[in-house]
């Protein structure tokens, strides 16, 4: 049972917590009826301290399609935040208000810090370059619709695989599943934190890192793709020279499996050309669609009736 909980890393539930979640997403996509009233009468915090558009729209979303009501900030600028106020005392305001807090922050381990401040579940939606385990099952969830299962498979990273938070997220969370292995793209300056490394190796995850697509493309079945995350660089030359290392097109795409699945968080910038959208192995956008149902059924296991 999640009711009640709070998300912070992927890993706070739990394989069967987290594959009741997928079954309820796939109910719920494929009935349009199915929990509909589960959280009447419930309202739902959004913090944003940080810019989104798919994240908080579908989380808004998710809850309004439950039948409940939303309140919250998407710019740190509009709230106290700019005032001086501390994290704990936002959070603990938000929580006099509303049944669960969803938050964002450009600031690591935000949304743990803010879970020990308050008495309704904290849902992160992303804290710095840490992670953001709603993206994680929003991804797990379209691996599944798209592969029939999460196992037996080689999954490649590539971008920014030192501040991409999704990335985190993700890798960490594949570790549960049987026969998976992993290939990390990325420069030298963006390679996989250690810690995650570290995790891997500890959980007998088969893991390599190479700087070449080209290489790593036909052995994957899932391909993740990321953005350079201009905002966590130290310096703009840096960014600029790295931003456009990798770029995914119709002449890589020839390199890839026939039954590939090409992923991508979303926003992308340069790193998939637009001419890979009609690929019918490009699932970035259906996997953003995906995003709503998973939450749904985040939102109405963790608060519903
Ligand atoms: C990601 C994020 O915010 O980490 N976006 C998202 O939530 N879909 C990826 C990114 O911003 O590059």
């Amino acid at each position: 049972m999640i009711k009640g909980r709070s998300l912070i890393e992927p890993d706070n539930f739990n394989l069967e917590e987290t594959d009741d979640l997928f079954v309820l997403a796939e109910k719920i996509e494929t009935d349009g009826q199915y929990l509909r009233e589960s959280c009447r009468g419930k309202l739902l915090a959004t913090l944003f301290f940080e810019p989104s558009t798919r994240t908080r729209l579908s989380f808004e979303a998710a809850m309004l399609r439950l039948g409940g009501s939303c309140l919250g900030f998407a710019d740190p600028g509009s709230s106290s935040a700019a005032k001086g106020e501390s994290l704990a005392d936002t959070v603990r305001m938000a929580a006099s208000y509303a049944d669960a807090i969803v938050m964002r922050s450009p600031k690591e381990g935000a949304a743990l810090l803010a879970s020990h401040y308050s008495p309704v579940p904290v849902i992160n939606a992303g804290d710095g370059g840490h992670h953001h385990p709603t993206q994680t099952l929003t991804d797990l969830l379209t691996i599944r619709r798209l592969r029939g299962d999460i196992k037996n498979l080689t999954v490649g990273f590539c971008g920014d695989l030192k501040f991409g938070r999704t990335v985190h997220s993700l890798a960490k969370a594949l570790a549960r599943y049987e026969k998976i292995s992993l290939i990390f793209v990325s420069p030298e300056e963006l390679v996989i934190p250690e810690y995650i490394a570290h995790y891997l190796q500890k959980n007998n995850v088969e893991f390599r890192e190479t700087r070449s697509l080209e290489e790593a493309m036909p052995q994957l079945d899932v391909l993740y793709m990321t953005r350079v995350q201009r905002e966590r660089f130290f310096n703009e030359e840096d960014y600029i020279r790295l931003k456009d290392t990798y770029v995914l097109n119709k002449e890589r795409m020839t390199l890839g499996k026939n039954n590939l699945v090409v992923l991508h968080p979303l926003p992308r910038v340069n790193e998939i050309a637009v001419e890979v959208d009609s690929d019918p192995r490009a699932a970035y956008f259906k996997q953003a669609k995906y995003g709503m149902y998973v939450r749904m059924a985040l939102l109405a296991s963790i608060l519903g009736e």
